[in-house]
């Protein structure tokens, strides 16, 4: 399907991506456009104001957004990869998330995912950003998110990825003790994975092992069969699924539970069509963009996870998204980028 050939209807409103209807409600495919397209115009507006501590991963979850909606070039290019540039910290590598801000990891992985989905990568110090994720590894082979030292498996992802988004992966970091960390995290009475050794197993931290168990080719490593059905047991009567068990369904969750199924090809083992209904009814049919449930307020963070999970589950109109860097994988097949992922048994 030719994504350039959307044409927004002249009320403005309705779905787009092939007037694609899941169960019952409409993907509101223009809404969401230009929810996305406004969202970095909000200069005034108090959230925003508030969210400027978040500003480089709010790029990348609207750029690509965007791009899984084939709608990229509403956004000015330009004044994006100059804003990235900017947020380069010149002594250490690292990616800050605005200006004036400290670079941290996860800034770092946002800012190179951006400059990958822009083809953009040699307009920066590539070399200064490999010595700030090198950096961060500790002698038990986890990462620091930044100097102050925190440790989490969060960060163990966001390096691999990094380094691996940069082709640089090989020879710079321990691999094996990086490995060797991360399988600590394990949990062996559910599969899971938590954010340290010992700390209770939740999905999003999971999205993080296993992805990183993919980019370092090691899913082997992995009790497929118990972290599978831990996962699947997420999904909740209402078809949404949670991070924990006892909490709340969230449509965040449709990724990281999502994402972490279809890296171990368990994709099936949940109700697909459920959590299409769910995931639709999370949209604001009014203003645009995704909440984390139902009736709640929209944001960006949960727009590109409810427009990530519908690509994962096949929603028409939406480009195919890969499951282990959250990135149209048009862009990892231009980079040449291979993830591991299990076959569907
Ligand atoms: C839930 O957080 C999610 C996580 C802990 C995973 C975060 C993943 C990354 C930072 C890696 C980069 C991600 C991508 C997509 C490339 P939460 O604080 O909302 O948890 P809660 O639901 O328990 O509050
Ligand atoms: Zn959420």
């Amino acid at each position: 399907m030719d994504f350039t050939t959307f044409v927004k209807p002249s009320n403005g409103g309705g779905s787009g991506g092939g007037d694609a209807n899941d169960g019952g409600q409409k993907l509101q495919f223009w809404k969401h456009v230009e929810y996305i397209e406004n969202h970095g115009k909000q200069e005034d507006d108090y959230e925003y104001c508030m969210t400027e501590f978040l500003r480089m991963s709010g790029i990348y979850w609207g750029t690509t957004a965007l791009d899984i909606m084939g709608q990229l070039e509403r956004l000015e290019r330009k004044s994006i990869i100059e804003f990235v540039k900017r947020c380069q910290c010149p002594t250490t590598g690292g990616f800050a998330p605005c200006e004036g801000h400290d670079p941290h990891l996860l800034y770092t992985l946002s800012a190179i995912q951006i400059l990958c989905t822009y083809d953009a990568l040699e307009e920066i110090d590539r070399e200064a950003v490999v010595r700030f994720v090198v950096g961060l590894q500790q002698p038990d082979g986890s990462f620091f998110g930044d100097k102050w030292g925190e440790v989490d498996t969060r960060f163990s992802f966001c390096a691999v990825a990094s380094l691996t988004l940069l082709g640089r992966m090989e020879q710079t970091i321990d691999v094996e003790k990086a490995v060797k960390f991360v399988l600590s995290c394990c949990n062996q009475t559910d599969g899971g994975f938590g954010s340290k050794p010992g700390a209770e197993s939740h999905a999003g931290l999971i999205y993080c092992c296993v992805g990183f168990f993919s980019l370092t080719q090691r899913l082997h490593l992995l009790d497929v069969d118990k972290l599978g059905w831990w996962l699947c047991e997420r999904q909740l009567p209402s078809g949404g699924l949670n991070g924990r068990p006892e909490k709340l369904p969230d449509v965040c969750y449709s990724w990281w539970v999502l994402a972490s199924l279809t890296i171990m090809g368990r994709l099936h083992w949940i109700s697909s069509e459920k959590l299409q209904q769910f995931i639709l009814s999370c949209q604001d049919a009014e203003t645009g963009g995704f909440s984390d449930r139902t009736g709640n307020m929209p944001d960006i963070f949960h727009t590109l996870f409810g427009i990530g999970g519908l690509s994962l589950l096949g929603h028409s109109g939406l480009k195919a998204i890969n499951p282990t860097l959250c990135m149209p994988q048009y862009i990892i097949d231009r980079l040449g980028i291979k993830p591991q992922r299990l076959p569907r048994p």
